[in-house]
Parts: C-alpha cells; structure tokens; sequence
C-alpha cells in the first residue's frame, strides 16, 4: 500500500536531474509534490497507517519533501544558467591556452643597470633621490649662483608652493647634497634616475630624460682618479680599444670640470654623421667637486677631496643601438620596444 520512501527518493532525484529544461522540471514537481503527488498521497493517507508508525512516515514523507524542492530549484538554476551562456558546460580542453605576453625591460632601464652594475663591480653604492627637489639641492647647495640661466623658470619646472620653493630636478646632482648631508666619507655613490627640463621636444630633447650621477670622496683623491675610474667604466660600456679625451669645462659644483668624449663608436673616430664628422661623442660631464659643496654639507675641505660626474641615459643608449630619435623611448611603439 506505501511505497518505500528511499525508492521514491531515488526516482525522484533521478527525475529532476533528467530534466532538460523548465517543463520537463515541472512535470516532475507534480508528480511527486502536486496536488496529487506521490508525497502528497503520502501524506493524506498517513491515518491509515498503525498509530505508532504515523509519526516515523511522516517525518521521512516531510524531509523527502524539503529535499526535493531544494534539489528542483539548483536544478531550475542550472537550467537557467545553461540557457544564458549556450553552453552546456562543455569545455573543450584540446584548444590552446590565451598566452600571456610577457614583457621584457625598456631599452633605457637595461642601460642604467648596465652603467649601475659597472660602477658596483668597483665598490660604488647605489643611491636613489626624489624627483621633486628643493631649489637649495638643486642649485644653491651646488654652489649654482642665483644669476644662472639654469635657475631661470624657463629653463627648470617650478612647482607652486608657499614657502620653501620645490621644483622638478634638472640634474641628479641634488642627491649629492643628499647623500653627503646623510653620510660621512669615504663615499662612493651611483645615482639614477629621471630629470626634468622644458625643452621643447625634437629628435634630440625631452622635457624628462633620464641621467646617471656619480661621485666619490675620500683623503686625497685626485683628478687621476677621476681619469682611472672613467676610462675603466667607458671601456666596459664601449669596448677596451675605446679612445677617451678629457676637455676643460665649467661647472659650478665642480673645479676643475671636464666634458669627456669617447671615439665615435660608430666610425672609430674616422668622423660620420653620427659624430657630426668630428670622430669624437661627448658623452659626460664631470670635475672635482668643488669645496662651496664640501662647505654646504658639512665636510672639511682641507680633509677630504672628491670627484662627480654625470651623464645622460638616452644619449648613451641611443649611440649604441644607432637610434636617431629620442621620443621612440617615451611612444610606447612596441614595434620599436619589441627589438631591444
Ligand atoms: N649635473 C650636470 C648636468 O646635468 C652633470 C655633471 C654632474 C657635471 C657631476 C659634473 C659633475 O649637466
């Protein structure tokens, strides 16, 4: 007269999962919870039942229901989800995966760590400063006199502050005053980083390019050493038969200064386009650093000698790959990034 509650849990599980969309589902509902369902007869029937096994049924006839309007509405879920995607969860797993492109280093960074890794192999630190620098580290701690055409605000980005004037750095000298406001000699430090001027941007300028600075300062060092440690770093960037000339110049921060050139690595020194037929690139600035600087940061400059230079990341990196316009770095071209 009863069936088995676990037969018709069985059938009933069996046929919601069949169900292949909202009739089929529907169709199952009534025929085990409609009005004259399979449960529901269950139910109304219980009084037939011996008294002591009424309640036993009644509770396994109620869960079975619970159950089964929880199963019947995942189920209508499913369904509904397999109709909004199209899909009937099939994931075809022979097709090839999205590959991830992967990225690789900007032609410039791979300079600087190449000129970075050059001065850390002789014991040089590298040091890093802000972008955004006090007019006193940018010019008046490097002994750059206020008349001086760098100081113009054509010439540098000023920013709009009250009080202590801040501006956009336009060398990585500053971090000199930094560092040797912070440590005490011997010292031998490496600067990269980003600099700022207002250049009106062509093949050959940026209003942000990117600079290398470096400086020691120790008791008695000398311009030889300045000599020796740039032509060692010159012939690891460029090749040992790579020729080198030191000419006067004139820095503020530094006495005496010199521009130093290399032979045209392009012509060896022959005289092409690139060195504009002159054989020689120059390629950095440098000098001893001058005593007002020692003065500004507190070394005695009777104790301790020093030597800077400074030198710009685009250019070098422009002569050894011959490339012939500086705004190809900054275009996000990855025809042109893809290459290096
Ligand atoms: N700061 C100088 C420039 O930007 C370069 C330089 C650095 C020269 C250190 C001498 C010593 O042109």
């Amino acid at each position: 007269m009863f069936r088995d509650i676990a037969d018709i849990e069985k059938e009933a599980i069996e046929e919601i999962q069949k169900a292949q969309d909202a009739s089929d589902l529907e169709k199952a509902r009534i025929k085990f919870l409609g009005r004259r369902g399979i449960i529901t007869d269950i139910m109304s029937r219980l009084p037939e039942l011996a008294p002591e096994q009424r309640p036993l049924v009644g509770k396994q006839a109620n869960d079975l229901k619970v159950k089964l309007i929880t199963l019947i509405s995942e189920r209508q879920r499913q369904l509904k989800d397999i109709a909004q995607t199209g899909t009937k969860e099939k994931i075809d797993l022979s097709l090839p995966g999205i590959k991830e492109e992967l990225g690789h280093k900007h032609p410039l960074i791979s300079t600087i760590e190449q000129i970075c890794d050059i001065f850390k192999g002789i014991g040089f630190k590298v040091v890093e400063g802000p972008e955004i620098e006090t007019e006193y580290n940018n010019f008046t701690g490097l002994n750059i006199p206020i008349e001086h055409p760098s100081r113009d605000v054509f010439d540098t980005f000023y920013l709009k502050t009250q009080g202590q004037k801040l501006l956009l750095r336009s060398h990585t000298s500053p971090v000199q005053i930094r560092a040797m406001s912070k440590y005490k000699p011997p010292l031998a430090v490496i600067v990269p980083g980003k600099v700022y001027r207002p250049d009106a941007v062509d093949a050959s300028h940026s209003f942000m390019f990117h600079q290398v600075e470096g400086f020691l300062v120790d008791s008695d060092v000398k311009f030889s050493h300045l000599k020796g440690v740039l032509t060692y770093f010159c012939q690891e960037m460029f090749g040992k038969d790579i020729k080198m000339r030191f000419r006067p110049h004139f820095f503020p921060f530094t006495e005496p200064s010199a521009e130093v050139d290399i032979s045209c690595i392009i012509c060896k020194g022959k005289g092409c386009s690139v060195c504009g037929r002159k054989g020689w690139l120059e390629i950095l600035g440098s000098g001893m650093i001058h005593p007002n600087v020692f003065k500004h940061v507190g070394y005695d400059s009777k104790k301790y000698t020093g030597f800077a230079f400074g030198m710009g990341v685009e250019r070098i990196t422009m002569l050894k790959y011959g490339i012939n316009d500086i705004r190809l770095f900054f275009d996000n071209d990855l025809r042109f990034l893809r290459q290096f």
